[in-house]
Formats: C-alpha cells, sequence, structure tokens
C-alpha cells in the first residue's frame, strides 16, 4: 500500500482534475460500501487480458503485474484513476485517440469503452469483490511471443550491447551497422522494436524513460560491399523512440528489405537511467508471404514545422498551425503526432473544396510516442488538392508533468529541452484509376448509401449522391477504374431512397 501512496500522489497532485484525484482514495473506504455485482474474475479480468497485460506481466515492460486478483486489489484505485485519464496524458492502456471526433476505427486500438470505464469504477469503489473463478476468462499463455504486440516477428535483429554509466551526460552518434542476415528479399508488413535491458525494473523510477536508455535511433537498411560501403540506395524506416508502438504498413505498401542488407544508424540518443546499464534493441520485422509485390509507394509530404515554433511560457492552449497541400490522390495509413515536452494534443484535418473535416485528434504524452494507423476501410481516401492541416496544442505551464521549468519560452530544435511539430504518419500515393477502384471498393466495402457520411473520404459518395447515366460514347473514354466508380450497382440501388436513383432507374 506504500507503494500505491507514494506514486499515487505524485500523479494525483499532478492531475488537473480533484475529482479524480479523489477517487483514488477511495477504494480503502469504499470497501465499506454496499456492494456491485461487477466482480474481478467475470468483469475486470478480461478487461485486464484485452489491454494491459501485455505490458503488466512478470517480465513485461510496466512496473507492476496486473495478472492476479491478489495483484490487482493494491492497485484498484489508481486503475480507476489512469484508465478515467482516458485520452489524456497519464492515461492507461497509453492510447490518446478521443472518441468524440473523427475517425474511429484504429488497428490495435486497445482504448477502453465507456462500459469498461464504468465497470472499473464500480468495481474498484464496491469493495473489489472477487467474484466466481468459474466466471474467469481462460488466462493468457505469456510466451516470448507475448513481447511482440504485432506478432511474432520472423526476423529479429540484436543491435550490439551499448553500456550507459549511470550518470552519463546524453549522448548521439552512430552504431556499428548489423547485418541482418537476411538471404533473400523480403516485403516488410511491420516493423517493432524493443529493447532489452539489464535494469531491475522492479528497482528503477516511472517512467518510460527512466526503464531504457535507447531514447531514439533514426535508421535506415543498406546493401553494404565487403568495405561497408552502400552500394545502392538506402531503404529509410520508421525512427525508432522509446514507447513507440509498432509500425505497421499499408496492406498494399509493404517495405522491402533487401537481401545481404544491414541496419545503419548515425543518430542514436541515448539516456542515462540513474544506474549503469547495459542493452541493445531487437528489432521485429514481419514479413508478406514470398512472390508479394506491393501496388503504392509512400507519399512524400512534408506536414509540420521544424524552424519556427514559439512557445511562451507559463501559458495553456497555445496552438501552432502547420498545412500541406496533396499534389496526387493520396491514402493516409498512419497519423503521428511528434511534438516534445509542452505537447499536449494534436489534430489532423483534411479540406477539399467546402468539405473541412477532423480526420483524428489525439492527447499526447512525451512518455509514450504512439502511432494510430487506420483501419484499411477507415483510411482516408483524399483527392489531389486537399489541404491536410495539423493544429498542435501545447502546455507550457505546471499542470504539464513533462515540463521540466514552465517560466521558460520555447523554440524549434531536435534536442529533448526543443521542440518539434510533425505528423509524422504514412501515406502512400496513388493513381487517379487506383483512387477511382479504392473509393468505389470502400463505398461497396462500407455498404454505404446517399445519406451516409465517412469521414476522410469526400469523393466516395458523390455517385450516390449525384448519380450520372454514362452512355457508350461517355464510357469509350474512361478507365474500367473510373466507370465502375460512376456505376451504381443494382445492390446498391436498394440503399438509395427513390428520389435519388429516378433518373437512372429505368436501365
Ligand atoms: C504498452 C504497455 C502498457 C499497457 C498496454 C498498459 N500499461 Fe500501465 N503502465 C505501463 C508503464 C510502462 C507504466 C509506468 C510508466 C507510466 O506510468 O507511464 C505503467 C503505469 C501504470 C499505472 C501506474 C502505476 C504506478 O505505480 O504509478 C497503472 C495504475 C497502470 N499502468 C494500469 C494499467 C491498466 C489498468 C492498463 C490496461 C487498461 C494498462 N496499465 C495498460 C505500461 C503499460
Amino acid at each position: 500500500m506504500l507503494k500505491l501512496t507514494r506514486r499515487g500522489l505524485s500523479r494525483a497532485f499532478l492531475a488537473s482534475s480533484v475529482l479524480s484525484a479523489a477517487g483514488l482514495m477511495m477504494p480503502a473506504v469504499s470497501s465499506a460500501q454496499q456492494g456491485t455485482d461487477v466482480t474481478f474474475h467475470k468483469d475486470i479480468e478480461p478487461i485486464l487480458q484485452r489491454a494491459c497485460q501485455t505490458c503488466h506481466r512478470d517480465g513485461g515492460v510496466a512496473p507492476m503485474s496486473l495478472v492476479t486478483y491478489d495483484e490487482v486489489v493494491p492497485f484498484a484505485g489508481l486503475i480507476e484513476y489512469r484508465t478515467g485519464l482516458r485520452d489524456r496524458a497519464g492515461a492507461m492502456p497509453p492510447w490518446y485517440a478521443e472518441k468524440e471526433v473523427g475517425i474511429q476505427h484504429y488497428k490495435q486500438d486497445p482504448s477502453l469503452s465507456d462500459e469498461e470505464l464504468a465497470a472499473i469504477s464500480a468495481w474498484a469503489r464496491g469493495g473489489v469483490p472477487k467474484g466466481d473463478v468459474a466466471d474467469a476468462p481462460e488466462p493468457l499463455n505469456f510466451d516470448d511471443a507475448a513481447g511482440w504486440s504485432a506478432g511474432q516477428p520472423d526476423l529479429i535483429v540484436r543491435t550490439e550491447d551499448i553500456t550507459v554509466e549511470g550518470q552519463a551526460p546524453d549522448w548521439w552518434g552512430n552504431i556499428p551497422s548489423i547485418p541482418t542476415g537476411l538471404e533473400e528479399d523480403r516485403y516488410v508488413k511491420s516493423v517493432e522494436i524493443r529493447e532489452v535491458n539489464d535494469l531491475d525494473l522492479e528497482a528503477v523510477g516511472d517512467t518510460v524513460g527512466g526503464r531504457n536508455i535507447v531514447h531514439h535511433m533514426i535508421w535506415s537498411t543498406q546493401v553494404q560491399d565487403e568495405n561497408g560501403q552502400a552500394t545502392e540506395r538506402p531503404v529509410s524506416w520508421p525512427v525508432h523512440e522509446i514507447a513507440r508502438n509498432p509500425d505497421i504498413f499499408d496492406e498494399d505498401a509493404g517495405r522491402l528489405l533487401r537481401a545481404g542488407s544491414a541496419i545503419v544508424s548515425d543518430s542514436v540518443h541515448l539516456h542515462a537511467t540513474g544506474v549503469d546499464t547495459t542493452g541493445h534493441l531487437e528489432i521485429g520485422f514481419r514479413f508478406h508471404p514470398k512472390g508479394y509485390e506491393p501496388k503504392y509507394q509512400p507519399a512524400i509530404i512534408g506536414l509540420g514545422n521544424g524552424v519556427d515554433i514559439s512557445i511562451a511560457g507559463n501559458e495553456d492552449n497555445q496552438e501552432l498551425h502547420a498545412y500541406a497541400v496533396l499534389d496526387q490522390p493520396t491514402k493516409i495509413v498512419t497519423f503521428e503526432p511528434h511534438l516534445h515536452a509542452p505537447g499536449e494534443r494534436m489534430c489532423l484535418e483534411a479540406s477539399w473544396g467546402y468539405t473541412v473535416e477532423t480526420l483524428s485528434c489525439v492527447g499526447y504524452d512525451h512518455n509514450w510516442v504512439r502511432g494510430y494507423a487506420f483501419e484499411a476501410d477507415h483510411q482516408p481516401l483524399l483527392p489531389k488538392g486537399t489541404v491536410l492541416h495539423i493544429v498542435g496544442y501545447m502546455n507550457n505551464t505546471d499542470t504539464n508533468p513533462n515540463v521540466p521549468d514552465s517560466r521558460n519560452w520555447q523554440g524549434s530544435g531536435n534536442r529533448s529541452v526543443t521542440n518539434m511539430f510533425i505528423d509524422l504518419g504514412m501515406r502512400v500515393a496513388m493513381s487517379e484509376d487506383e483512387f477511382f477502384q479504392e473509393m468505389a471498393d470502400r463505398r461497396r466495402n462500407l455498404n454505404l448509401g446517399p445519406n451516409d457520411h465517412v469521414i476522410g473520404c469526400p469523393l466516395c459518395l458523390a455517385p450516390l449522391v449525384a448519380p450520372v447515366e454514362l452512355t457508350e460514347e461517355d464510357k469509350e473514354e474512361m478507365s474500367d477504374a473510373k466507370i465502375d466508380y460512376l456505376t451504381i450497382k443494382d445492390e446498391e440501388k436498394e440503399i438509395m431512397p427513390h428520389m435519388a436513383v429516378a433518373g437512372s432507374e429505368g436501365e
């Protein structure tokens, strides 16, 4: 309990909500309250299995295990508090997509529903009933694969061990290149990086940064000759940062890992943990089946501002804005806010003609770097000419525990004490025909009618809203993909209100 109180208090004082802080102190008293029919085995254990135990288990990255009843009970109040933060810094699980605005379909979304949050709260305040073990789900099997949240990799490459002395200053530099040992070209589905170090995780600090020595690694892979010189253009990969979730590439945009390539980095940032620590990274690649060929290439879009950020001291809710115009049809695969300590939230907006839509807003906690991959049928499909707009919300006050001294003005720069403002998300470029085809598929996969609305696809419904009849002459001049997009199929007609299809009914 002492542990709970110490940690709980420090977090609680930082919290802006006095109510939640009060909630934190409840369980001791609440066991006296009348019971609830929410029980550990029936209601709470399934939530912990789905959303928490990948990290909160023996050998996991989190400070305590949340597997057995006895392990969970002392943390009931703190669990209620941290899960109740929902999408703000400090929330558990560490996932900050806002549920009130934007697209709600993400890959590997561990977030809790309102019902689950209510169950946790009722359980924590209702005397933490254990319930009947017969109601418990099968316990999870934590083999080594459990440490890889995107699934067991097909290839794991291990970097060399590095030792960082307890009080060493920060260090940036290059590491020796590491051969992947891959003997044939393979396309990569996802990449996930984890740090393995010799820290006694029970003894170290509570922050993710305090539990890891490698704070970032900007890296690429390259095929090298015997002197270690690149023989062809390197392939770059998403930057590794502490507490980053896996990067899942678009199904149709697997990234090529060439046979005989090596991992190369000239920008590793090391940070001391307070005690001498030795560790390395494991880079886990999952492959597409042999013979896979990608359909799309990454779209190169710079969306951010790294030059003239200006954040005043002692001020909350300061906004930063950046824009980019799409010069070809584009599919947005992931949204990934990259801010530094004062960053509290970022929104991504798309404007096309009169359609101005928020695609996603997510909270930000500089302790936890998260990328948000949209589910396949919910990836924004944006026409050429769309303006992408990101808005960053900065909190440079004492209510933001990540800011060391809120009196300071903050500007741009690479160091952790300076600032960045970028959407590092992945996007793929499409031809006009691929774009038409994706929109037609989307419309049919989601069974959309003219009165539906789909966020992030301003032209998906255009042929339903204003149907056109194509003559044979029209069709001669069009690609198959465009004809398909403009043609309303019989199944689609069934979901159309009578009025909207009047023109094309008689065929
Ligand atoms: C991706 C890994 C991960 C997942 C998933 C995760 N946690 Fe955590 N959790 C951590 C880490 C690491 C910390 C310590 C750093 C921090 O507080 O940010 C932590 C801290 C906590 C704390 C505070 C502990 C203390 O002593 O201050 C609580 C409570 C907690 N988690 C509960 C949960 C619950 C409940 C879930 C699921 C609903 C969950 N966590 C999901 C990794 C995770």
